[in-house]
C-alpha cells in the first residue's frame, strides 16, 4: 500500500540536496568549530557558511542569527531571557491564545512569577483584532509574542501593523514564524520585529536544529550555560551537520518558490473542498479559505464523525493527516486552538482533521485523499446511525 503524506505541518521529508551536504559534513568535516585548529577551522568555515545563507534568507547579517536545537528552544530563549532582562522596565506580555504550546508554556510559568500577561482572543477565521492589541498594550509591557501563521488552521497575524505600532514603544516584538519560514519571504527589520524563530524540519530540513534571529540592539544572556559559543547566547557545541542541513534548506527556496508553492497548495484545498460539495459530504473549514493565510494547512470540519475515528481510518488508508497540532495531537487533548476560535463546547473541537501539504504532494494524492475521506466519512456516519 502507498503511504500517503499530509502532515508537512508537523514535520517535512528532507530533501535529498540536504541529505548530501549534511553527508558531506559528516564524512568530511567533524571538528568542533571552537577548536583553533584545521579541524575546528573547517568546521567554522561551514557554520559561518550556513549562517549567511539564512542570513540572506531574512534580508539581514550573519551576527543577527542564533543557531538553536529548534523553534522550542528559540521560543523559550525570548520569553525567560527576555522577560527576565527587562523586568526592571515592565512585566507586561501580550501574546495570543492560539500560540504554540512553546510559548504558552513558558508564559505560564512566568505568570506564576508575577509577571502579567495578556492572551489576545481569535475569531472563528484564527485571526486577533488590532483593537485588541491597541487596547492591551500600556507602559508596563515589556515583549510582545505573536506567530506569524498558526500551525493548525493557517490564519495570519498582522505582523506588519503591530511591527508599525511597537517601534516607539519599549516592547521587544517576538515572531513565532516556525510555520511561514518556508513559505513566506521574511524580513524582520521591515516588519519591524525584533526577535524570530524558525526550525529546520519545517521546511525539508533535518530536525532538531533551529534558529533565532535578532535584531542589533537586542542583547539577551544565554539561556543554557556553558562555553562561549555563538557569541555567548548560545552555550553548546553546534550542530553543524544539522546547521548545514538548515542553511541548504533554506537558500534553495527563493521568493518565487514561496509563491508558487502557496499558489499551489491553495489549489489542493480548492480541488479537495470542490471535491467533498460535489459528493455532497457535509463539512466546513475551521478557518477561511478567502483570507490571506499559510496555504499548506487545511482545518476540515466533517460535523458527526469524530476525529479519532476519521484520523485512524484514513490511516489504515494509508493517509496520514494530523488530529490537531501534531506537536501535542500524540496525547489527543482538546485543540486549544480550535476552543480559542469555536469554544469549548463546539463540536468541531471533536470532529476535525488538519491536513497539511509540502514539497511531495501531488494532485493525484489529493484526489486519491479526497476519495478515501468521502468513503470513510459515509461509513463512519452510517455507523453512527
Ligand atoms: C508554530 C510552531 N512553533 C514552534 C514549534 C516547535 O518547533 P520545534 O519542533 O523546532 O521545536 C512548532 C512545531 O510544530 C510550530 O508549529
Amino acid at each position: 500500500m502507498e503511504h500517503v503524506y499530509l502532515d508537512n505541518a508537523a514535520t517535512t521529508p528532507m530533501r535529498p540536496e540536504v541529505i548530501a551536504a549534511m553527508t558531506a559534513q559528516m564524512q568530511n568535516d567533524f571538528g568542533n568549530a571552537s577548536s583553533t585548529h584545521y579541524f575546528g577551522r573547517q568546521a567554522h568555515t561551514a557554520l559561518d557558511h550556513a549562517r549567511q545563507q539564512l542570513a540572506d534568507v531574512l534580508h539581514t547579517k550573519a551576527d543577527h542569527i542564533v543557531f538553536t536545537s529548534g523553534a522550542t528552544e528559540s521560543n523559550n530563549t525570548v520569553i525567560n531571557q527576555v522577560a527576565f532582562a527587562k523586568a526592571n522596565q515592565g512585566k507586561h506580555i501580550i501574546t495570543t491564545a492560539i500560540e504554540h504550546l512553546s510559548v504558552l508554556k513558558p508564559l505560564q510559568a512566568l505568570e506564576q512569577q508575577g509577571y502579567r500577561v495578556t492572551y489576545l482572543p481569535v475569531d472563528e477565521k484564527g485571526e486577533i483584532s488590532l483593537a485588541d492589541f491597541d487596547a492591551a498594550l500600556d507602559d508596563d509591557t515589556i515583549l510582545v509574542s505573536i506567530m506569524y501563521g498558526n500551525n493548525e488552521v493557517g490564519s495570519v497575524m498582522p505582523i506588519k501593523e503591530i511591527g508599525a505600532r511597537l517601534r516607539d514603544h519599549q516592547a521587544l516584538f517576538h515572531v513565532d514564524a516556525t510555520q511561514a519560514f518556508g513559505l513566506v519571504d521574511l524580513n524582520p527589520e521591515e516588519l519591524g520585529v525584533n526577535l524570530l524563530s524558525a526550525s529546520a524540519h519545517k521546511l525539508n530540513g533535518p530536525k532538531g536544529v533551529g534558529l533565532l534571529y535578532r535584531d542589533g540592539d537586542v542583547h539577551f544572556p544565554s539561556f543554557q550555560k556553558g562555553g562561549e559559543q555563538e557569541t555567548k547566547r548560545r552555550a553548546g557545541t553546534e550542530n553543524i551537520p544539522g546547521i548545514v542541513g538548515f542553511g541548504t534548506a533554506a537558500s534553495l527556496l527563493d521568493v518565487e518558490q514561496k509563491n508558487a508553492r502557496q499558489q499551489q497548495f491553495a489549489d489542493f484545498s480548492a480541488q479537495l473542498t470542490a471535491k467533498l460539495t460535489a459528493a455532497d459530504v457535509k463539512f466546513a473549514v475551521n478557518g477561511d479559505l478567502a483570507r490571506p493565510r499559510l496555504q499548506h494547512v487545511l482545518n476540515l470540519w466533517l460535523p458527526g464523525v469524530s476525529t479519532y475515528a476519521l484520523q485512524t481510518n484514513l490511516d489504515l488508508a494509508g493517509f496520514a493527516v494530523s488530529g490537531g497540532s501534531a506537536c501535542t495531537a500524540g496525547s489527543l487533548e482538546p485543540s486549544h486552538v480550535l476552543t480559542a476560535m469555536f469554544g469549548a463546547d463546539s463540536p468541531r473541537i471533536g470532529e476535525s482533521i488538519r491536513i497539511s501539504y509540502g514539497m511531495t504532494t501531488t494532485a493525484e494524492q489529493i484526489d486519491a485523499f479526497g476519495d478515501a475521506l468521502i468513503k470513510i466519512v459515509r461509513r463512519l456516519l452510517a455507523r453512527a446511525k
